[in-house]
C-alpha cells in the first residue's frame, strides 16, 4: 500500500471521486441556485489529458475505484474519452469506474459508457412523481432519467443505484415508499441520503430526515422489512436494507445521524483540479498548477522549479495533503450533534 495514500489514522485511500464540472443542466432546490453556478472559464478545468494523468497516478498508488462526478459529468463532451481511457487502467488495479449522474442525458451516452468500460452507475433522483419532480428539480425531465434508469438495467450494468436525498415535508413520505415498490421488481439499490448541510444550501435540522424516522416509515407499509447483513466493503457508505422478495435493495447513507469517517476511503478532486481530502473540507492544494507550472506555482516555500511537476513531485504533494486529514469532517464540529 502506498505511503502517499495512508493519513495519520492509518486509512489508506482507495477510492478517488474526480469531478468533471460544477455546470449541470437542473437546479435541484437543495443544491443550486436558480441562476446556476457561475461558469467556470473552461482553461481553468482539468483538461482531458490531466484528468487521465491524475488517475493514472492514483491508480499506480492502489487507487481501485475511480467514480466521476460534478455538477453533473454528462455535460462534459469528453466524457465517453475519459471513460475509455480509464478502461486501460484496469489491468494495473482499477476494479471499479462509476459515474453519478442525474440521468437527464444518459440514456443515449449509455451504450457507449457501458461499452467503454463502465462499471458503476449511480443516478440522483429524488421523487417518482413527475410533478415533484419538475418542483424539486426546477426543469423538466422525469422521462429522460426514467429512460436513462430502464436503459442500465437492460444493459445489466454491473452496479445501479438510485440516491434520494430526503427532505423533510417534501419528499419523506408516499415518495420514499413509491421508491421501496420500485425495488419489488427490479434490481437496483435505492439510497435514502440524509440531508447535509453544505455552504448555501439552506440545510436546517429541521429538514433532517433521519435514518431512524425513515426505517420507521417504511416499516408501516412494510412490516417485514429487515436490515441485510454487512457487505464485505468495508468503506461502504451505506446500511442495507430489503423487503424480503424484493429484488432490489434500500441502503441509508447516514451521514448526519451516523457518521463514516472512520472507514474513510477517499478523496476527491474538483473539476478545477484541486485535491480535497474531506468532503466538509475545503481545496487543499492545486494539482493543476502544479502540473502545470510546477511547485513554485503552490507553495513558494518548496525549493524547486517552476518548471511542471513530475509525477514524483505531484506524489509528495498528494502524501502531504493527505497526512493532513482530520479525523472527521475536515475537523469541523461533528454534524451528528447538529442533528441530535
Ligand atoms: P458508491 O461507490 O456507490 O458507494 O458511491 P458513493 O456513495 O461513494 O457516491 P455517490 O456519488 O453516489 O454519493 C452518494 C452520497 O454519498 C452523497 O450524497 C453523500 O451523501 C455521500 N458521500 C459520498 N462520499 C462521501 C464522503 O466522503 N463523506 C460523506 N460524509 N458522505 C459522502
Ligand atoms: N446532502 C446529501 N446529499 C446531497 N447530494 C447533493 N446535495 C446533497 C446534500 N446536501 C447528493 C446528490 C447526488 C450525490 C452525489 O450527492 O443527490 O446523488
Ligand atoms: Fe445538484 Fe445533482 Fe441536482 Fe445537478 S442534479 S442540481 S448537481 S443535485
Amino acid at each position: 500500500p502506498s505511503p502517499f495514500l495512508r493519513d495519520r489514522f492509518h486509512r489508506q485511500h482507495t477510492y478517488l471521486r474526480m469531478s468533471l464540472t460544477e455546470r449541470c443542466n437542473l437546479r435541484c432546490l437543495y443544491c443550486m441556485p436558480e441562476e446556476g453556478v457561475p461558469l467556470t472559464p473552461k482553461d481553468h478545468l482539468l483538461s482531458t489529458d490531466e484528468v487521465q494523468r491524475i488517475a493514472s497516478l492514483f491508480v499506480d498508488q492502489g487507487v481501485n475505484k475511480i467514480r466521476l462526478t460534478g455538477g453533473e459529468p454528462t455535460v462534459r463532451r469528453d466524457l465517453l474519452d475519459i471513460v475509455s481511457s480509464f478502461n486501460q487502467l484496469k489491468h494495473k488495479g482499477l476494479h471499479q469506474i462509476g459515474i453519478t449522474s442525474n440521468g437527464i442525458s444518459l440514456a443515449r451516452k449509455l451504450d457507449g459508457l457501458v461499452a467503454s468500460g463502465l462499471t458503476h452507475l449511480n443516478v440522483s433522483l429524488d421523487t417518482l412523481d413527475p410533478f415533484k419532480f419538475e418542483f424539486m428539480t426546477r426543469r423538466r425531465g422525469f422521462d429522460a432519467v426514467m429512460k436513462s434508469i430502464d436503459r442500465a438495467l437492460e444493459l445489466g450494468v454491473q452496479s445501479l443505484k438510485l440516491n434520494v436525498v430526503v427532505i423533510k415535508g417534501l419528499n419523506d413520505g408516499h415518495d420514499v415508499l413509491d421508491f421501496v415498490e420500485f425495488t419489488r421488481d427490479k434490481p437496483v439499490t435505492v439510497r435514502f441520503i440524509e440531508y447535509m448541510p453544505f455552504d448555501g444550501n439552506k440545510w436546517q435540522v429541521k429538514k433532517l430526515v433521519s435514518y431512524r424516522d425513515l426505517v420507521e416509515t417504511i416499516r408501516s407499509k412494510y412490516p417485514d422489512f429487515a436490515r441485510l447483513p454487512t457487505k464485505d466493503d468495508a468503506n461502504d457508505t451505506s446500511k442495507h436494507w430489503q423487503v424480503p422478495g424484493h429484488k432490489g435493495t434500500i441502503g441509508f447513507i447516514t451521514s448526519m445521524t451516523d457518521n463514516f469517517c472512520g472507514t474513510c476511503n477517499r478523496l476527491r478532486v474538483t473539476a478545477d483540479g484541486n485535491l480535497k481530502v474531506c468532503l466538509f473540507g475545503n481545496a487543499e492544494v492545486s494539482l493543476r498548477d502544479a502540473m502545470r507550472h510546477g511547485f513554485d506555482a503552490i507553495s513558494p516555500l518548496i525549493p524547486g522549479s517552476s518548471s511542471p511537476a513530475t509525477d514524483e513531485q505531484l506524489l509528495h504533494i498528494i502524501g502531504a495533503a493527505v497526512g493532513r486529514k482530520h479525523a472527521k469532517h475536515a475537523g469541523m464540529k461533528d454534524p451528528s450533534e447538529l442533528a441530535r
